[in-house]
């Protein structure tokens, strides 16, 4: 896209943190935003502030685990304003697991799943066929993590397993949309620890996904993960959400696919793997690429 003034926007997970940060920055840039959340009365105190801050904005409440709610959003965009230009697949949750995987509950696999990765899936199938249709310029934001996404924390695998399909499905999307007037990237917060609710998502963990036996460590809070990194001499630096919001806007205006923070020893990598991607994305090359 070569300007977003006068365009829409949807942002997931938008009542807090880095989706809320993408309304204040995108609304400034003169877009018309829709934020969508799973907790609604967080949800309408962004939206409210945000108005109050003179951004066009509307806030849909919304449960990305569920198809049927991602389509009554997309519908809720529509009949609003009239089309959908940026997407923003961004909720995410970290599903709070304790000891080893083998001692997992499913349901801490079940909730990350529904929210990190079907959330994506749910938002690309409910809102690509009518972007595309519309034969305006567009652009589709995944929110993956470094964890996961470029390596895992083996003390989070629900969470970084999600991660990771989000840069294996928006590099399928992004090698797919070659050639249409819509494109994608693949957001990486950071390069620091970002301040924001992730860390506490057990608060709002929803019931159907409750877990089947009390936690036998305490939940972590934000704090107590600061004095864990403190005792352990990890020095503690914080990247702010609107900087994390700004490089989403700044690739989208770009049309860069990788949006991660500066790292030399990440971009050649990358830059190889896009390569891949649009190479396999010819349909000659795919079936060279394909053994046997
Ligand atoms: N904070 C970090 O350091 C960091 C680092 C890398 C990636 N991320 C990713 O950034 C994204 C935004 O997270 P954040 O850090 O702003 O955290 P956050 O908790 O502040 O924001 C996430 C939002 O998603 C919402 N949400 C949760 N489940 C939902 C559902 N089923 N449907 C709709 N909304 C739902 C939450 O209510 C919350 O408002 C997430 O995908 C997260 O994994 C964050």
């Amino acid at each position: 896209m070569k300007s977003v003034e006068g365009k829409v926007a949807v942002v997931t997970g938008g009542a807090g943190g880095i989706g809320r940060a993408m309304g204040e920055v995108f609304g400034k840039a003169g877009m018309t935003i829709v934020l969508a959340d799973v907790q609604p009365e967080p949800l309408a105190k962004t939206v409210a502030e945000l108005a109050a801050d003179g951004v066009e904005v509307i806030g849909v409440p919304t449960d990305v685990a569920n198809y049927d709610s991602v389509c009554a959003l997309r519908d809720a965009a529509l009949d609003r304003y009239g089309a959908v230009h940026v997407l923003c697949n961004n909720a995410g949750i970290g599903a709070g697991a304790e000891g080893p995987i083998w001692e997992h509950e499913l349901r801490d696999w079940e909730w990350a799943i529904a929210v990190n990765m079907w959330g994506v899936i749910h938002g690309i199938n409910a809102f690509l066929p009518t972007m595309l249709a519309s034969g305006e310029p567009g652009h589709v934001v995944n929110t993956s993590s470094g964890n996961g996404g470029i390596s895992p924390l083996p003390s989070t695998p629900q969470y970084a397993a999600t991660k990771a399909a989000v840069v294996t499905i928006t590099e399928c999307l992004y090698g797919q949309l070659a050639g249409t007037r819509v494109s994608a990237s693949v957001l990486f917060p950071g390069p620091h620890m970002l301040r924001t609710g992730l860390f506490e998502s057990w608060r709002s963990r929803p019931e159907r996904f409750a877990k089947t036996r009390p936690r036998v460590t305490p939940y972590t809070t934000v704090e107590a993960l600061e004095e864990q990194m403190k005792a352990a001499g990890v020095p503690i630096a914080y990247t702010e959400p609107v900087d994390v919001a700004q490089a989403a806007l700044d690739a989208i205006l770009g049309d860069r696919f990788w949006i991660h923070p500066e790292n030399p020893r990440t971009d050649e990598a990358l830059r190889q793997r896009t390569q891949s991607i649009l190479d396999r994305s010819q349909p000659d090359n795919y079936l060279r690429a394909v053994p046997g």
